[in-house]
């Protein structure tokens, strides 16, 4: 297979220096809740670098159905970065894999751009061998990560690693063959969509039969990832949110998902048909 090498605009995805295109309201919780130490989210003393390191906020979710229940609490930190926080389309994504937990256990799964990673803490919870990878460019939002595992007892069963969109680094070469890879809202902004699917493309190339879910909230009709699939010789089939239970505005005892629309793509590459 061949790979371009190109240069990633990979960095610290600052809300404030993207402005506020595509960011919705739930994306922004800091400005909505009360953090744990009872501080208001806005307030001017959220400027030292320790209150930017700790998770300020622990967000509880609450899985279940007629044969089981799951619970999850992930911490968060009141910081602008977009990794630090957990985002609609993850409870959407962890839904699926609660929803389709046999399918996971005793699977190999690779979270990208994981941020607070909820979903790949349901698939380790549900019995999947996880991988969680976020920017290595950012390694507070992999140190949250990590206190995601911790928090929710998993810690010997995941590992956290760094994993930059779009470049062929060491750590991309060192991941092993997956049954899964999965994302949340990580089609955040059209300008990382190509590295999201080199990156993608490359690990699927040597993972026979394994494939991309990967939930994205739809922000603007122009958005066109279809298009760009083919040209990583990557195929995509659309699965109804209705089908595991995730057409409602709460999941899991959340009310992230609210109203917006999402679209839930199981993703492949095209040899796999
Ligand atoms: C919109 S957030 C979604 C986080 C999480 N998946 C969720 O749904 O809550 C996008 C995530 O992608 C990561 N990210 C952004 N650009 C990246 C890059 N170039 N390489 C790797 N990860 C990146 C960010 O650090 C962040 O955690």
């Amino acid at each position: 297979m061949s790979v371009n090498l190109k240069k990633s605009k990979a960095g610290e995805y600052d809300a404030s220096e993207n402005g506020e295109e595509g960011i919705a309201p739930q994306q922004k919780p800091f400005h909505e809740e009360k953090s744990e130490s009872g501080e208001s989210d806005d307030g001017e003393s959220l400027q030292s670098e320790e209150k930017l390191d700790s998770p300020n906020v622990f967000r509880k979710f609450h899985f279940a159905d007629e044969s089981g229940s799951l619970d999850v609490t992930i911490p968060e930190v009141l910081h602008p970065s977009y990794g630090m926080y957990t985002w609609p389309g993850a409870v959407v994504l962890a839904q699926y894999i609660w929803h389709n937990r046999d399918d996971f256990y005793g699977k190999k799964v690779l979270e990208i751009g994981a941020g607070t990673a909820l979903p790949g803490i349901v698939a380790a919870k549900c019995g999947a061998c996880v991988t969680l990878s976020d920017n290595e460019l950012t390694p507070k939002i992999l140190k949250n990560c990590a206190r995601s595992c911790e928090e929710n007892q998993v810690s010997d069963r995941v590992k956290v690693i760094p994993l930059l969109w779009g470049l062929v680094t060491q750590s991309l070469l060192q991941i092993e063959p997956v049954d899964f890879i999965i994302g949340s809202d990580c089609f955040f902004d059209p300008k990382v969509f190509e590295d999201i699917l080199m990156t993608v493309s490359f690990i699927l190339e040597k993972s026979s039969a394994a494939e991309f879910l990967s939930v994205y909230q739809i922000r603007s009709a122009d958005w066109n990832i279809r298009a760009s699939l083919r040209q990583w010789q990557l195929q995509c089939k659309s699965v109804p949110l209705k089908d595991f239970g995730a057409d409602a505005n709460s999941l899991a005892d959340s009310d992230l998902p609210g109203n917006h629309s999402f679209e839930f793509l199981r993703i492949n590459t095209i040899r796999n048909r």
